[in-house]
């Protein structure tokens, strides 16, 4: 995609120049400096809610608009200001550049990398998973101010690992669904919690300091084994088996960690594409869980 902007480029240069000034010049959306006109518009208002002001943007979209935010490298909106946003990064054990939204260079060459998750959980030691996620969101907001990493970082994997051939359980906090859990909460609320001045955690009304999402929901544990791809993956699960242990970590991510998103997976659940389940998604993680995010 980006290799197709570079050549057409210079064909469409003075198409592309009002299009893209604007955008190039600022950050983030409701930047008045940039773009004065934000000043009109309610969702930039921050005395209003975010529901209101959610609202209020979608509802200025074109249907082409609001299908370009459906991807990970959202077009930016110029007409209102929006800029590009790569959704994709990834802090699974320290800030990564797996994904798209996250570079390194000369100002900043590395992050720091703590041990795989498999190993961290084994130190069964609840604080530690809560200061490891403080220290790598801390690291991502300096990298986001350096202009060279995102604000929405889709750790931690919080699957079950349960069937050693998969292939990625080490990303994972292990087999167990009460370890799994605890785990998760804790890297989600250090990630995402907004320090008081003291230093410590401590959640600041609804303010963010980078989202976390809690992947791959749900019974995702093959990747790829003779012949059977996550893609065309039909795992078949008892009702219990899904709540005593695949349910348990996502549950736990949204009730007590509050985390601000969830990742559906690859595979089928029970014949099912997860991601296309209606009772797996609104009805259980927003309807349940009470999803907020
Ligand atoms: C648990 O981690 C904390 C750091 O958060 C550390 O101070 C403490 O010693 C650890 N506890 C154990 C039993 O290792
Ligand atoms: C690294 O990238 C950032 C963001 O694009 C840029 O501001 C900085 O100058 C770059 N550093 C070097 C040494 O090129």
């Amino acid at each position: 995609m980006k290799n197709y902007q570079i050549y057409l480029f210079p064909q469409f240069l003075s198409l592309l120049i009002i299009q893209i000034l604007p955008i190039a010049t600022q950050k983030h959306a409701c930047d008045v400096t940039s773009f004065p006109q934000a000043s009109q518009f309610p969702f930039c208002d921050t005395s209003l809610s975010y529901d209101i002001r959610a609202k209020d943007i979608i509802s200025r979209l074109t249907l082409q608009e609001k299908v370009q935010q459906l991807v990970s490298g959202s077009a930016g909106i110029s007409r209102l200001g929006v800029p590009s946003y790569e959704w994709w990064s990834e802090a699974l054990h320290g800030v990564s550049n797996v994904g798209p939204g996250t570079t390194f260079n000369a100002t900043v060459p590395g992050a720091t990398s703590f041990p795989a998750v498999i190993l961290s959980a084994a130190a069964f030691n609840a604080s530690l998973w809560y200061k490891m996620g403080q220290a790598v969101s801390t690291e991502a907001r300096a990298m986001y101010n350096a202009g060279l990493a995102g604000l929405t970082y889709w750790s931690p994997n919080v699957n079950v690992f349960r069937d050693p051939r998969w292939g990625r359980g080490q990303e994972t906090p292990g087999e167990d669904p009460l370890v799994v859990s605890k785990y998760a909460v804790n890297y989600v609320k250090g990630l995402q919690e907004v320090s008081n001045e003291e230093g410590s955690g401590g959640n600041q009304g609804d303010r963010l300091k980078v989202s976390s999402c809690c992947k791959h929901y749900t019974a995702y544990d093959v990747d790829n084994w003779k012949g059977v791809d996550r893609f065309h993956f039909d795992a078949k699960v008892t009702k219990q088996d899904l709540e005593d242990t695949y349910q348990p970590p996502f549950k736990s991510c949204v009730e007590k960690g509050h985390v601000s998103s969830v990742m559906c997976s690859y595979n089928r659940v029970n014949g099912i594409p997860t991601c296309a389940d209606p009772d797996l998604l609104k009805g259980v993680i927003r309807g349940q869980w009470g999803l907020d995010g």
